[in-house]
Parts: C-alpha cells; sequence; structure tokens
C-alpha cells in the first residue's frame, strides 16, 4: 500500500486526478464513488477534459453502490449524483449503476457482478471512507470477501450523510452496494480521504489489523493500493513520517 500525504483536500483531488488520468483510455473501466471526497477529484477531471487534454472516449464506468428504494431520478440517488458531478460534464456515457428500485434486489446484485466481469473487470476503483471505516457501503461487520448485496446503513452513516436530505429521516437505511470481494477485483484501488473527521478510520484502515471492524482495511490485502490522505486526515497516522519519506524518495521508474 502506498500512502501519499498532501496538505489539503484540493491537493489530494489534483493528485488522485492524475493517477485516474494515467488510467484513463478506450477500453478502461473505470470504479466510481460519491460522496464528498472525490468532488475535487471530478472537478479537476472536468477541467482537463474542458481544457482538451483528457478524453473518456471508449472509457466504462461502474459506480460502487446505490441507495435502496430512491428514485433514480432523485437528486440525491448516486444514479443522479455521478452524472450530476462527473459522467454529463465528459465524455462518458457508459454508466452502469446498481438498481436501487430493481423488485428483485438479488437479481440485480447479480447483473451489476456480470456487468463488471464482462466489461473486463475494473482498472481503477475510486474509493471515499465513511467516519466507521466503511468502503462502498460495506459497513463495519461486513465479509471481506462480500459480493455486490443489500446492506444496511448504520446510524452514524445516516447522521453523516444526511446533510444531503432535508432530514436524516429521509436518509434510506438500505442500500445496494459493491462488496469488499467486488472492490478487491479491481486491478488498482484509490482511497481518498480528507479533513480530521476521517483521522480515526483512516488510521485503522492502513495501520489498524485487517479486520471487518474496519471494512477499508481490506486495502492491505490488495497489491495495487494508493491512499492520498490530506494532513488532518493523516493525523491518526503513526508511520506518517516514514510515508513522506518514501513519496519524497520514490524511484522514477516507480509508478502510482
Ligand atoms: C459513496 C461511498 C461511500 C463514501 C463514504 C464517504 O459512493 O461509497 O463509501 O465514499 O461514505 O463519504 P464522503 O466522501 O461524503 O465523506
Amino acid at each position: 500500500m502506498e500512502v501519499l500525504i498532501v496538505g489539503d483536500a484540493p491537493a489530494a483531488g489534483v493528485l488522485v486526478a492524475e493517477i485516474i488520468a494515467q488510467h484513463v483510455q478506450p477500453g478502461v473501466s473505470l470504479g466510481l464513488a460519491t460522496g464528498s471526497s472525490p468532488l475535487p477529484v471530478y472537478r479537476e477531471l472536468i477541467e482537463r477534459h474542458a481544457r482538451g487534454e483528457l478524453s473518456f472516449a471508449g472509457v466504462r464506468a461502474f459506480t460502487l453502490d446505490e441507495y435502496v428504494g430512491l428514485p433514480r431520478s432523485h437528486p440525491e440517488s448516486y444514479h443522479s449524483v455521478i452524472r450530476r458531478e462527473l459522467t454529463d460534464q465528459v465524455d462518458l456515457d457508459r454508466v452502469d449503476a446498481p438498481d436501487g428500485q430493481a423488485t428483485d434486489i438479488p437479481a440485480e446484485a447479480a447483473r451489476f457482478e456480470a456487468a463488471i466481469v464482462e466489461a473486463g473487470g475494473i482498472d481503477v476503483q475510486l474509493l471515499g471512507i465513511g467516519t466507521d471505516g466503511h468502503i462502498g457501503f460495506n459497513e463495519p461487520g461486513s465479509s471481506l470477501a462480500s459480493r455486490t448485496r443489500v446492506k444496511t446503513l448504520t446510524q452514524q452513516t445516516r447522521d453523516d450523510n444526511a446533510r444531503f436530505f432535508d432530514s436524516v429521516d429521509d436518509v434510506p437505511h438500505h442500500v445496494l452496494t459493491q462488496g469488499l470481494g467486488t472492490i478487491l477485483d479491481a486491478r488498482h484501488l484509490v482511497l481518498i480521504a480528507t479533513g480530521s473527521s476521517k483521522a480515526g478510520a483512516v488510521a485503522a484502515a492502513v495501520e489498524g489489523p485487517v479486520s471487518a471492524f474496519c471494512p477499508a482495511s481490506v486495502l492491505q490485502l490488495h497489491p495495487h493500493a494508493t491512499v492520498v490522505v490530506d494532513e488532518p486526515a493523516a493525523a491518526q497516522l503513526r508511520l506518517a513520517d516514514y510515508y513522506r519519506f518514501a513519496a519524497e524518495n520514490k524511484p522514477d521508474w516507480q509508478r502510482f
């Protein structure tokens, strides 16, 4: 795992956008996250596209998760969010997301898994992290081998996400999410975490035991995981100085 510490959230966004841009070429599949953390990444990718430096032609995308029961037309469905925040602003029109309104949810989960396989797998998966250590919506207790399925949100996650809704009561209880096993199948995992509220979860994910108690700790099992954090989110990392030294002295031949 590579841990890259930068000054603030905008700098984290630029760095993660650079990592993703290095992957972008026809035939590639991107895994996209929603929420606040990826927004600086998407802004940077949109700006590069607007300047004519980056084209998503021939690229496919898959989202991580979706609220169960929220109509796709709802402004906070992840189907709407990913279009508004990224794909409608660039030349990326092949976006697949789990359908949280499917009448047969297990069949929809199986369809989504099969679509990822049919696309040749996900080349680079962007991840945020919840304050309780979730990635996707794999809440604490999730099987480290799980596939796309329904999960129940913790109250902590519903409280965290209440800012997107009129009231916490409007935050759905259930979600359809890629499993931790699904996420591990991606060829490169890139997690972005910014702000002091993420410091505990980041430390548990990067330096704690691999455990379903902190689902993001499963990144420790992946052969190619990059964690990009700003200074506030890095505050509880015990090996922060080592990560900084390693990044500053990275050999030229070593890629992200
Ligand atoms: C969203 C997702 C979640 C978020 C996490 C952090 O698609 O998969 O894991 O990344 O809840 O959300 P923010 O970035 O809003 O703090």
